[in-house]
């Protein structure tokens, strides 16, 4: 019957679609409780690449439900035209299968306008958002004028709200930022327009999915975004607006933790970040070029979002020994395993110095990792090519050396190594 949990362990991108897909194979349910379209999820089956923005890598194997917990923002636009394609490729996506909670929030163009001109305004300060009005839905929320789900019920309450919710935009707009008004009226016709598109698909997920937990059926909370990310535990203020960690989960799903089962944190073997912020282990010049690759390959280290190049360097375990307290990680999905293979030396960060003092835990946390510098483990490299394995004793040896000296630096087990980004393409310890 349990809640299992699959955290982002670095700042996004670790791969968390993936593995979300590959153990809904077994699960009823698989959940998002936050963020929203500013995730991008790709999963990979048979060549054909499926990139997820707010639905659940899950609705991939066609026997589990997907759900929109009441932690979401969702911008109704964005979700109407990634259902319309995916159902062109075949996935069902009618309201059997997808469940949005009444209480999740809208993101509206107004939210959107914001996020882009506070960017704008902050110049080299910016936090590097996605752009997609995350920040200002979730400030709209805790300031408690949001516009949630449930007002879609009501067409007419739906078209007042969201009038409202632009007018107030507008008055920020021209007043703090010098910029245009949005029509308020165009806008709120707009919303109009999704409600028989969405209402049958609102309900209250939290029963459904307690339902589901006391009926003995697995739920996968599917995490978005990474617990360096989170709004409390990231590196601040550069971070997302919510809590991707696994108290967010419990929030944004309205279920309890008795019914947690495993924590998976799922960790790249290297380290990226799209943004800005700090990074310790951060890799420039043909370094950097070797983990991100070059674009031609559909997983090369460039946004699935907003197709930046990101910053890639090596594992960070100071960071992860961090996340994987945080979230209380029961054990580590790595991925992207195969991409080390043909380097002569790997590296693995397993402490910082800052002015001669050497650290094994941030005394400050991931906001204060300014002026901290990595302490590298260097192991040997393999030239294998690991695409073709399949269970553990099919890695070559400096391979398994590699995520062996992982778990003795957190002290968690890799319950799963990933070598390509196909479903298959897992080892399983
Ligand atoms: P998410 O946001 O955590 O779901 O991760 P993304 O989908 O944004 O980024 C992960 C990228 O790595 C995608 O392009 C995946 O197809 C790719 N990927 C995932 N696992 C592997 C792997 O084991 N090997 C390789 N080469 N690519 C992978
Ligand atoms: P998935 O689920 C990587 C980053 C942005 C930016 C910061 C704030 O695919 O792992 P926001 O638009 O949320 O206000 O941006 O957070 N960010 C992500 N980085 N993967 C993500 O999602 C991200 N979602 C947000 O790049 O630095
Ligand atoms: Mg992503």
């Amino acid at each position: 019957m349990p809640l299992d949990i699959i955290i982002g362990a670095q700042w996004g991108d670790e791969g968390k679609g993936r593995i979300t897909d590959r153990l809904a194979e077994s699960a009823a349910v698989a959940a998002r409780y936050s963020g929203g379209d500013n995730a991008g999820h790709t999963v990979t089956i048979g060549g054909e690449i499926f990139k997820l923005n707010l639905l659940p890598s899950g609705l991939l194997n066609p026997r589990t439900v997907g759900v929109l917990g009441n932690g979401m923002v969702i911008n109704p636009k964005r979700l109407i035209e990634e259902m319309d394609k995916l159902a062109a490729r075949g996935v069902d996506v009618t309201p059997n299968r997808i469940k949005i909670s009444y209480a999740a929030h809208l993101i509206t163009p107004g939210h959107i306008a914001l996020d882009q001109a506070s960017e704008a305004a902050l110049g080299t300060g910016k936090i590097g958002t996605t752009g997609r009005g995350i920040g200002p839905a979730y400030t709209d929320k805790i300031a408690r004028r949001g516009v949630r789900m449930e007002s879609l019920l009501d067409m007419e309450s739906a078209a007042d709200q969201v009038m409202a919710q632009i007018e107030q935009t507008n008055r920020t707009l021209q007043v703090a930022y010098g910029q245009p008004p949005l029509d308020a009226r165009a806008v709120a016709s707009e919303f109009a327009s999704y409600v028989h598109r969405l209402l049958p698909y609102i309900t209250d997920t939290a029963l459904y999915l307690h339902e589901m937990l006391k009926a003995g059926k697995t739920v996968l909370a599917e995490g978005a975004q990474g617990a360096l990310l989170d709004i409390d535990h990231g590196t601040y203020p550069y971070v997302t607006s919510s809590s991707p960690t696994t108290g967010g989960a419990f929030i944004g799903l309205g279920v309890g933790p008795g019914f947690l089962g495993r924590v998976i944190g799922v960790v790249k073997a290297f380290q990226t970040r799209v943004g800005e912020g700090p990074f310790p282990t951060e890799a420039f010049g043909a370094e950097a070029e070797r983990l991100r690759g070059t674009g031609a390959n559909p997983w090369d280290e460039f946004g699935t979002v907003t197709r930046r190049p990101r910053r890639c360097g090596w594992l960070d375990l100071v960071l992860l020994r961090y996340s994987a307290r945080v979230n209380g990680l029961t054990e580590l999905a790595v991925t992207k395993l195969d991409v080390l293979s043909g380097l002569e030396r790997v590296r693995l960060c397993k402490s910082y110095r800052r002015e001669g003092k050497v650290y094994d835990e941030l005394p400050l946390g991931p906001a204060h990792l300014e002026g901290f510098e990595a302490v590298y483990e260097e192991l040997p490299g393999w030239s294998a090519d690991l695409t073709g394995a399949r269970k553990p004793d099919d890695l070559p040896a400096a391979a398994r050396q590699y995520l062996a000296r992982i778990e003795a630096l957190t002290g968690l087990k890799i319950s799963m190594a990933s070598v390509g980004p196909e479903r298959e393409q897992l080892v399983i310890f």
